[in-house]
């Protein structure tokens, strides 16, 4: 049986579970070994909040945004941090669970001290901050004395464990909202009501938002033996069984996301396209559903949205 076909069935089960969450951590930690902050990912988010700040100065004019708000920012608050380091004065994350702790920020701050002693973040973050470097290196110091939310005070972190629906920011509050491969994890019956909230709280005339979605079937980057374009092959009722509530994917492709920004009258003034590659699409029996649409837009395999508001 197909390694993506034994990952599916355990996180089947586990979603099933009470702790399901937890579980899955462990099953990721210890068998597919999917939880370690590695360099390929630490670099690659960082890029994202490379990205984001850089949408940020170029569609507003200004330097830096002062308050910033990430929707799903996961085990390790590397956008976060790279907003800090960069002088952001208001750093919010929101998810319904609470998925980092003191050990995985830890983590996330040793690697931002190795880059710095490798001499890499300022090809990432310009505008770095020498005192907030300064005040993060210490904190690694300091960290067996702190507790996590004297840690999260020091980085202008305020995580908001709430459902992104339903937020308790005010309007017209937020400079810059921003996330990273996480609408893909979403329902669009859910996802509408989050855009729509998005619009609400990023301020009208000097807020953007910047997100970033990864489209591609998330069991290839586990399994080799299948293409990022596997799961179009599935009807909608076959992705159901295969899907699970720990890390879903919607199997939305480019043109269901533009839609669905036309269809809440939200803007995509910018986007960036990783055009994927047609040839590998066209050797997965696609299901109609997919098969009946243009190939070069089935195919995008990633995207980056910029709305100016
Ligand atoms: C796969 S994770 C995001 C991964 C992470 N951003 C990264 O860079 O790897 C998707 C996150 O979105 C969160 N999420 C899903 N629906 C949500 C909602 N309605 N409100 C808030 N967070 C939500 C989930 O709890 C999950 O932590």
């Amino acid at each position: 049986m197909k390694k993506w076909i034994q990952k599916a069935i355990v996180q089947k089960i586990v979603s099933y579970l009470p702790f399901g969450r937890q579980i899955n951590y462990l099953f990721q930690k210890y068998v597919t070994k999917g939880v370690y902050l590695t360099d390929t990912y630490f670099y690659d988010r960082l890029n994202h909040a490379t990205q984001h700040l850089a949408a940020y100065h170029r569609f507003t004019g200004n330097p830096m945004p002062n308050s910033c708000l990430e929707l799903g920012t996961g085990w390790y608050p590397i956008v976060p941090i790279a907003f800090f380091l960069s002088g952001v004065q208001s750093i919010y994350s929101v998810d319904i669970a609470f998925l980092t702790s003191k050990k995985r920020i830890a983590t996330t701050l040793a690697m931002f001290a190795q880059a710095h002693r490798q001499q890499r973040l300022p090809n990432y973050l310009p505008n770095l901050q020498p005192q907030r470097l300064q005040l993060l290196l210490n904190l690694i110091d300091q960290l067996p004395t702190l507790t996590l939310p004297d840690i999260l005070n020091q980085l202008h972190l305020h995580y908001l464990i709430e459902d992104a629906r339903h937020l308790s920011l005010p309007d017209n509050s937020v400079d810059l909202v921003n996330s990273n491969n996480t609408f893909e994890h979403i329902y669009p019956q859910l996802l509408e009501p989050i855009l729509l909230e998005f619009k609400r709280v990023v301020k009208k005339n000097t807020g953007i938002m910047s997100h970033f979605i990864d489209m591609s079937d998330h069991f290839a980057h586990f399994d080799s033996s299948i293409t990022i374009y596997n799961f179009l092959q599935f009807s909608d009722q076959q992705w159901q069984w295969i899907d699970n509530t720990i890390q879903p994917q919607n199997r939305l492709r480019l043109a269901d996301y533009q839609q669905l920004y036309n269809h809440i009258n939200l803007p995509i003034t910018h986007q960036n396209l990783w055009h994927g590659d047609v040839a590998q699409l066209t050797m997965v029996p696609l299901h109609p559903h997919f098969a009946n649409q243009n190939p070069d837009m089935v195919a995008v395999s990633h995207c980056h949205f910029i709305s100016v508001m």
